[in-house]
This record gives structure tokens, sequence and C-alpha cells, in this order.
């Protein structure tokens, strides 16, 4: 039975693509750059698409895919009470939650201040423990402009290199979470595909995911 795997498009399915590949799998049609979403490996053994990272514990609860890897920020903000297992920290797609301003420019978190995010709930969560009164402003991607236009105060947004925030004039305020890439299994394949998915579980986990 071939394992299906949800894979989030970007980062993360580029790097698991790469030591799927480096641990023996071939996949004929994949190349980084393609534009197509499916690809299955040489055996049939594997079949992976490749999703929207908010969509793939949407895949796996819904058996759409058996097992999905996509980053913890993005379980935490989309998946909450999904019915899906997490089984595996691959340490791999390290990233962190951060508090970001324009540089030099002093913000009074006394007052209420407006949060330009992708993540709406981890930020609410981190201002409303932590601050007096927020309002937020959910956006979809190119957070960075938020302050830069006027339209917030400060961001809430993943970091890794830091590369987008200098590139745009910003600076961190305030780490406060950290991330990996976890996968997830869907609970049904997990009994069914046992053997199949403990075999690439082994994989990846051997895997130097780092290097
Ligand atoms: C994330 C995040 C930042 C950037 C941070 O966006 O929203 O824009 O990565 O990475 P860096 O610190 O290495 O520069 P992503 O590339 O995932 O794209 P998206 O806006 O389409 O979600």
């Amino acid at each position: 039975m071939a394992v299906n795997i949800a894979l989030a498009k970007g980062r993360i399915h580029k790097a698991v693509m790469k030591h799927l590949l480096q641990s023996g799998y071939e996949f004929p049609t994949y190349s980084d750059e393609s534009r197509k979403l499916i690809f299955e490996d040489a055996t049939g053994a594997v079949k992976v698409t490749l999703v929207k990272s908010p969509d793939v514990a949407v895949y796996v609860e819904r058996g759409a895919a058996d097992i999905g890897i996509v980053g913890e920020d993005v379980l935490l903000e989309e998946a909450a009470g999904a019915a899906v297992y997490e089984i595996l920290d691959l340490g791999i797609g390290r990233c962190r939650m951060a508090v970001a301003g324009i540089a030099g420019k002093k913000i009074d978190f006394s007052r209420r201040i407006t949060v330009g995010t992708k993540y709406p709930r981890i930020a609410r969560k981190f201002f409303e423990e932590n601050h007096h009164g927020v309002d937020i402003i959910k956006l979809n991607g190119s957070v960075e402009l938020a302050p830069i236009v006027g339209l917030s105060d400060v961001i809430v947004d993943i970091v890794e290199t830091g590369n987008t925030l200098r590139a745009n004039g910003l600076e961190v305020l305030q780490y406060f979470m950290d991330f990996s890439a976890r996968m997830i299994c869907n609970p049904v394949s997990f009994k069914l595909k046992y053997d199949e998915i403990k075999k690439i579980v082994e994989l990846v986990k051997e895997k130097d995911f780092e290097a």
C-alpha cells in the first residue's frame, strides 16, 4: 500500500524531498522548480503531494494523506483540535516567532497596540498574556509591510534567517516561541499502514537534516 505524504510547499518540501532522494527513493518527475504537485516514487511505495502549509493537517485529518510534514507554527495556528497524531519532530525548518517593528522606533507597549500577522491565534495569546490590549489585523503574506505603510505598530511573524526583516528595515523586539517541522499522521492510517509509515519515520529520523 502506497503511503501518501502531504508536504508543506516551500522550504519544508524542498528539505524533505532532498532527504528522501538521498535515502534512496527515486521520484522520476520531481525537481525543486517543477510546478507539478504530485510525485510518485519509482517503486510506487510513496506518493507525495505538495500543499499549502495550512492545508497539510486538513489533508491528514480527512485521510487525503496518511502523513503530513508541516511547521509546528502552522499546526498551532491552523490545526488546534485536529484529529491527527503528531509522530515526529524532524528537527528541520527551525524558526522562531517574534514581535518585530521598524528598526530604531520605540513602541509603547503600555497602550493598546495594533499587530499585523499571519498568526492571529498565536499573536493574540501572546499579547493577551503579556500586554494590555491588542488589535490584531490578519494578513496573508508580506506582513513586513504592515508597520512600514502604517497598517500596524508591529508584526508577529516567523523569523528564520532574519533576512526578510533586515531587507525591509525591521528588527526583532522580542522572540517568544521556537518551532520545528513536525510529522503528523492520520489515526486510521497509523493502524492500517503502520509498517510502511514506520519505515518512513525511521528513514527520516536517521538523517542529519541540518547538514
Ligand atoms: C516567512 C515569514 C517571513 C520569512 C522569514 O514567510 O513570514 O516573511 O519567511 O524568513 P527569514 O527570516 O529567513 O527571512 P515565507 O517565506 O514562509 O512565505 P509566506 O509569506 O508566503 O508565508
